[in-house]
């Protein structure tokens, strides 16, 4: 079965056809991140104007890169949150036009459950139960799986959220946007050569980023930066607070619940210092999807998609949009 998965959640225009949940055809992403760099930031009004803009054109590369007819095609699956009102609207109402046209089943679904099964587009499939952390822009969960389509949070941020973190402390730290991939690149020639705080929050799977950001705003703030080796020493410091809590307290809860394996997801989850801690600690086999399906995509969400459809879980013409839906 083939389905056409489209993804307008944030700034990133996506659409992809995927046969029987991993056999990716298409995957097209067209990014937004050149037109929001000179505000610092995603501006919610130019975002969903841009998506409005460059959706059919990506719709019609993803059909054609698949070669494949609207005939081929067995379902759409839309995200419809969380993400900014107006680009999800974007998606959604596309979806509900094409499957309206063409008779389709429609597929609501959760950009966090999407960025789970990124993890299913390979051949190896995870094995339940297995403990999921969901690290984005503007999400950092701990979610225990338990069998498809069956989740429960465990730990959330109290505060920022990791992605968040890595733009706020590029910001301050004059790397640029997106700040995730900006901090790395700068981390990458240095290690780390500043002592900055790791909230761990004994007791609890939740997390909390603001007092590291916090910490290197001060470290800026009272000290000399006009040399780059300090700002990439920073950089490194920084990076890999982010990553000892994210891997030690993900770790942690994983040895408590006794989970088969560990599944990263998540644009955060491209970055290769967090992926390289969890492969070398991780006492259960670890699953890490390809970067470009860590960062959002619609390959994931036809993937979830076809779970929900093996589940038999549809929907109609009335699905909304839900910009604050939560997992688990
Ligand atoms: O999942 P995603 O593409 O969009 C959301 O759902 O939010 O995640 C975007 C976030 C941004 O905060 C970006 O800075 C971060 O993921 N990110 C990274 C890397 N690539 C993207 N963070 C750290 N290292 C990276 N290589
Ligand atoms: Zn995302």
């Amino acid at each position: 079965m083939k389905i056409l998965g489209i993804e307008t959640s944030c700034d990133e225009t996506a659409a992809a056809i995927v046969e029987d949940g991993d056999n990716i055809l298409s995957n097209v992403v067209a990014s937004q991140v050149d037109i929001h760099r000179r505000y610092g930031g995603i501006v919610p009004e130019v975002a969903s104007r841009q998506h409005l803009i460059t959706i059919l054109p990506v719709l019609d590369s993803a059909m054609a890169e698949a070669k494949t007819s609207w005939q081929d095609i067995g379902a759409v699956a839309v995200t419809i949150g969380p993400g900014l009102a107006g680009s999800l609207l974007v998606g959604v109402n596309v979806a509900k036009a094409i499957t309206l046209a063409h008779g389709l089943p429609l597929i609501g679904v959760n950009h966090l459950e999407a960025h789970i099964y990124a993890n299913w587009l390979s051949k190896d499939k995870p094995e339940f139960p297995c403990l999921c952390l969901i690290v984005s822009g503007g999400h950092s969960d701990l979610v225990l799986m338990s069998g498809h389509g069956q989740f429960k949070k465990l730990g959330r941020t109290r505060d920022d959220a990791a992605g968040e973190a890595f733009d706020k402390a590029a910001r301050i730290l004059n790397l640029g946007y997106p700040g995730g991939p900006a901090i790395e690149k700068a981390a990458a020639g240095s290690t780390p050569s500043f002592t900055l705080p790791r909230a761990w929050l004994k007791g609890s799977d939740d997390f909390s980023f603001s007092g590291l950001k916090t910490a290197v705003l001060h470290l800026v703030r009272d000290n000399d930066f006009s040399d780059p080796a300090r700002v990439a020493g920073a950089a490194a410091s920084f990076q890999q607070a982010v990553v000892d809590v994210l891997t030690t307290k993900t770790i942690r809860a994983a040895e408590r619940l006794q989970v088969k394996q560990i599944l990263l997801s998540g644009g955060v989850a491209a970055n290769k210092a967090l992926r390289d801690s969890f492969t070398c600690n991780s006492p259960v086999p670890m699953m890490i999807p390809w970067p470009n399906l860590c960062t959002d995509n619609a390959a994931m969400v036809a993937a979830c998609g076809y779970y929900h459809c093996r589940l038999g879980k549809v929907d109609g013409c009335d699905v909304d949009v839900v910009p604050s839906l939560s997992l688990g």
